[in-house]
């Protein structure tokens, strides 16, 4: 099997990547993680991409062109799978359109509900009894694109935020790489 690159984008703490890069050593997994784009000096998933010996820019998004960054080492590296983990900035409509259907995300939430940011917090005042994660191909709408793989468990009275990111998250690094398995098995 001839691995297609991939570049996982993130701003933070960087479990999901650390977990991507994981399961991207397994010989049969379709993807390998060859550049990961970060937009935060401070993240701290940046180590992993250092740890694995993986090429890793920083982006600064305050910059009016930090767009032609992303798109030139996208090149360079010859990506042709984005996957959004943790990326705490919109997609330009340039990007998703040069990366039709390459471009997933995974969100904390069993979308359609709960798009955007804050989930847990929202889930608990409207006493949802559900919660979850959602792999997505990525569109010009937030959080709006068609879904690949959800995961759902149910809430506990005694869960709070810090309980529900800790139990969504641990679906999340199922979700994630069984998205990816997915989408290439039909290819
Ligand atoms: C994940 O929980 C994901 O649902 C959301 O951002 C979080 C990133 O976590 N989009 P991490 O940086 O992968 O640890």
């Amino acid at each position: 099997m001839v691995k297609k690159n991939a570049c996982v984008f993130i701003s933070g703490q960087g479990s999901n990547l650390k977990n991507l890069i994981n399961h991207s050593r397994d010989k049969g997994f379709p993807i390998r993680i060859s550049l990961v784009i970060c937009n935060n000096k401070l993240a701290k998933g940046i180590e992993y991409a250092k740890k694995f010996r993986i090429p890793y820019i920083f982006v600064d998004t305050q910059f009016k062109n930090y767009e032609n960054k992303i798109l030139y080492n996208l090149k360079k590296y010859n990506i042709s799978f984005i996957c959004l983990a943790g990326y705490m900035k919109i997609i330009s409509k340039n990007l998703i359109k040069k990366y039709q259907n390459k471009i997933i995300n995974i969100h904390p939430s069993l979308l359609p509900k709960y798009k955007g940011l804050n989930t847990f917090s929202r889930m608990l005042k409207k006493s949802e009894k559900k919660a979850g994660c959602t792999v997505h191909f990525v569109n010009e709408k937030l959080d709006s694109g068609n879904s690949i793989v959800k995961k759902t468990f149910f809430i506990n009275t005694k869960d709070d935020e810090h309980i529900l990111k800790k139990k969504t998250q641990l679906l999340e690094y199922k979700a994630f790489p069984e998205a990816i398995i997915k989408i290439f098995r039909n290819v």
